[in-house]
């Protein structure tokens, strides 16, 4: 297949980088040489390249700055996916497209399922929804992929900020009172490949949840990256309230896995191993010159 990836120097884009084969081939692109929002330059790199999937790595990630940019988060996340949903009916090709669990309330006690209603809480969350919304509205072919906590070796997340305090901090307070599950982008990589190999040319309307296994507190998370990392520094838990921030965060957003493994029965690796896999990566990245 002819494989379009946006948003390739994110860090989903960047693992896709990495494990993608020559059984496919693949067209990487990033705002630089295809912005998703520009309706006629997504038509122009559909035809000349003749794609038949596309995955939708592009978005405006930046949660608390959102609140403050709601039409750029929405162009991103909402505007752009209807266009590149409408390019991809009209190519008859599929669109992977990925979103998060902070479309959904946040008041759980169970992981929610794919079903569940949603009802997101913050601007980064309303414009995915609606991104999803509009995708399915569109009647192409998509699989929506909801995943969450997302990080990896390149780019800003949770877990390099940690180490990075870890080298410079005693101690350090974080939420333990907001539960949800770690995604390495890697893993997510890997998964979206095998939705991909499974599904092939066939029609497909499906939404998926994508996590590591487990669930645990920004405080364990940050805990366990302390320990990982070799780092000395102690990790407080303090509560939601007493660390406040722009954009509301859901309490729970555990998300349930079991259709994704049903789908394409993969085996979804542990949130810790998958930590540790990272924090390795890191660590032999800054030994090499
Ligand atoms: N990060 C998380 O914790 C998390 C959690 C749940 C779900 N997700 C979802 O997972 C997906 C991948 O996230 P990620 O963390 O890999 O994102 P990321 O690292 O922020 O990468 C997004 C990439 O998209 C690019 N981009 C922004 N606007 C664009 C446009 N108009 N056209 C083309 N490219 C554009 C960005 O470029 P610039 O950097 O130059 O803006 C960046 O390279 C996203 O859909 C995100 O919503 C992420």
């Amino acid at each position: 297949m002819n494989i379009l990836v946006t948003g390739c120097k994110g860090q989903l884009g960047t693992e896709l980088q990495k494990i993608a084969d020559t059984r496919h081939h693949w067209l990487f692109t990033d705002v630089d040489t295809l912005d998703i929002c520009n309706k006629a330059a997504v038509e122009a790199c559909f035809s000349n390249n003749r794609i038949e999937a596309c995955i939708n790595c592009a978005a405006y990630t930046a949660v608390d700055k959102a609140e403050d940019e709601p039409e750029l988060a929405e162009k991103i996340n909402a505007y752009a996916p209807q266009v590149l949903a409408e390019t991809c009916l009209k190519h008859n090709a599929l669109l992977m497209q990925i979103s998060t669990d902070y479309v959904f309330g946040g008041n759980a006690d169970e992981p929610y399922k794919v079903d569940d209603p949603i009802n997101p809480q913050s601007v980064y969350g309303s414009t995915k929804a609606e991104g999803e919304r509009l995708i399915q509205k569109s009647g192409c072919n998509h699989m929506i992929v909801r995943t969450a906590w997302l990080y990896s070796s390149v780019g800003k997340n949770f877990v390099k900020t940690m180490l990075m305090l870890g080298d410079t901090k005693e101690e350090i307070n974080v939420v333990a009172d907001q539960k949800g599950c770690p995604t390495w982008a890697h893993d997510l990589a890997v998964a979206l490949m095998a939705l991909l190999d499974k599904n092939g040319k066939q029609p497909v309307h499906e939404t998926f949840h994508f996590t590591n296994e487990g669930q645990i507190t920004w405080h364990n998370f940050a805990t366990a990256i302390m320990e990982i990392g070799g780092k000395q520094c102690k990790v407080n838990p303090i509560t939601t309230g007493q660390y406040p921030t722009k954009a509301k965060r859901p309490a729970y957003s555990v998300l349930d896995l079991s259709k994704i493994k049903a789908y394409v029965g993969i085996e979804i690796p542990d949130w810790r191993e998958s930590l540790a896999k990272c924090i390795e990566e890191l660590n032999l990245k800054e030994v090499k010159p």
